[in-house]
């Protein structure tokens, strides 16, 4: 049993259980030089820590990360940078009853993407330096109701990453009403790359969108992943979906920043369907490990709502995919100059209705 490891320039192994005595992962392609320490990538795992409100599972783990490896005199050396996180608040006998999985999730627990988060603070952090990319996430839905994007300022203000402050009283009774009543619900994450330059892909088996959708649903309890417009694309006209540009830049993002797997240098916008958290103290009909009929109730700790607490998840898989993709981009192509004007993310509002050349394209008959 391996695909315990993420990325192919950088690579992410994780290890450990969630009931053993630690969880861990080890990064190695990390470039020399990057400044690291602890404090780097501390605050990330303490926005997906457990037990920090009364919506999501109340183990507590302070989740404190050692780097033991791959940094010396304050900055990465080249060589693998392994990772440390120690259980403290594990409790087998909440699983005693559940006889295929005595020690809870194992290997499979949700708890084994806090080593992916802390990768993904190396990761930011190296991204934020080099090309200016701020990744950066939020809760867009819970359950059924959608949450409109106001300001990345309220995100890190509620316990719900939402990106309106005004909501936050509302998802509160909800969740509270959902937690009575021993239920749980999905909820929808959208994640945004910004600053990502144009190039970074390959057009048919790397293709940056593939990629983020094979680690998206490397998350778990995923069960959807849309890049821009994505299932909207259905019902849109191809003048409604394809991005207009003109030299002051695109007029539209329904791309989602990525075109024949490539990025187009426009916000890689990313969005993730999360399921509802299986383990409710509702009865469930189930077989036992005889093949008998029996029922099922949970009674551990568990978070009603997993999609709460993986907006840091999500953040940190996009921050991995990208960075592998911008270090393989360079091993190709660092010695390529750029032949064709940029053209920039954003066109300014009104702009773009200049004169305009006619070209008439001719789709290559031969796709077929
Ligand atoms: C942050 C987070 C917390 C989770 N907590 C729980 C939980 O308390 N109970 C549960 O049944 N599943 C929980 N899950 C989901 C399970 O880990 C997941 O459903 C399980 O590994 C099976 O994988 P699948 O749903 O992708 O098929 C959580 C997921 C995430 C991302």
């Amino acid at each position: 049993m391996s695909g315990n490891t993420l990325g192919t320039l950088f690579t992410v192994t994780t290890f450990g259980e969630s009931h053993g005595p630690a969880i861990g992962c080890v990064v190695d392609g990390c470039p020399p030089g990057l400044a690291l320490s602890e404090a780097d990538i501390q605050p990330d795992l303490d926005r997906r820590k457990p037990g920090t409100s009364r919506h999501v599972t109340q183990r507590k783990e302070e989740d404190l990360v050692e780097i033991l490896s791959g940094v010396y005199e304050g900055r990465t050396t080249g060589t693998p940078i392994a990772l440390l996180i120690r259980n403290t608040d594990a409790r087998s006998k909440d699983y005693a009853k559940i006889a295929s999985s005595p020690r809870g999730g194992g290997r499979s627990s949700a708890r084994l993407t806090a080593p992916a988060v802390a990768a993904g603070a190396i990761a930011r952090k190296w991204l934020r330096e080099r090309h200016g990319v701020e990744v950066r996430g939020y809760l867009s839905q819970l359950g059924p109701q959608r949450i409109a994007f106001k300001s990345w300022a309220h995100v890190d203000e509620n316990p719900f990453f939402a990106p309106d402050e005004a909501v936050v009283a509302a998802l509160e009774s909800y969740m509270d009403q959902l937690r009575k009543s021993g239920e749980s619900c999905g909820a929808r994450l959208t994640v945004v790359a910004s600053g990502v330059p144009p190039g970074w892909g390959e057009p048919l088996y790397g293709r940056l969108d593939a990629d983020i959708a094979q680690a998206m649903m490397g998350i778990n309890a995923v069960k959807g992943v849309e890049i821009g417009a994505g299932f909207q694309s259905v019902e849109q006209l191809g003048t409604q979906h394809s991005d207009e540009m003109t030299p002051q830049g695109f007029v539209s993002n329904n791309a989602g920043g990525i075109l024949g797997g490539i990025s187009t240098g426009q916000d890689v916008v990313v969005s993730i369907a999360i399921k509802p958290t299986s383990s409710i103290r509702l009865p469930r009909k189930t077989v036992d490990v005889a093949g008998e009929a029996a029922t099922i109730e949970t009674h551990g700790r568990h978070d009603p709502c997993v999609g709460i607490r993986a907006t840091p998840i999500a953040e940190a898989f996009l921050a991995l995919v990208l960075i592998d993709h911008a270090l393989r981009h360079r091993a190709q192509n660092a010695d390529v100059t750029e032949q064709t004007p940029r053209v920039p993310a954003q066109a300014p509002v009104g702009k773009g209705k200049a004169k305009t050349t006619p070209m008439f394209e001719d789709p290559d008959p031969a796709e077929a």
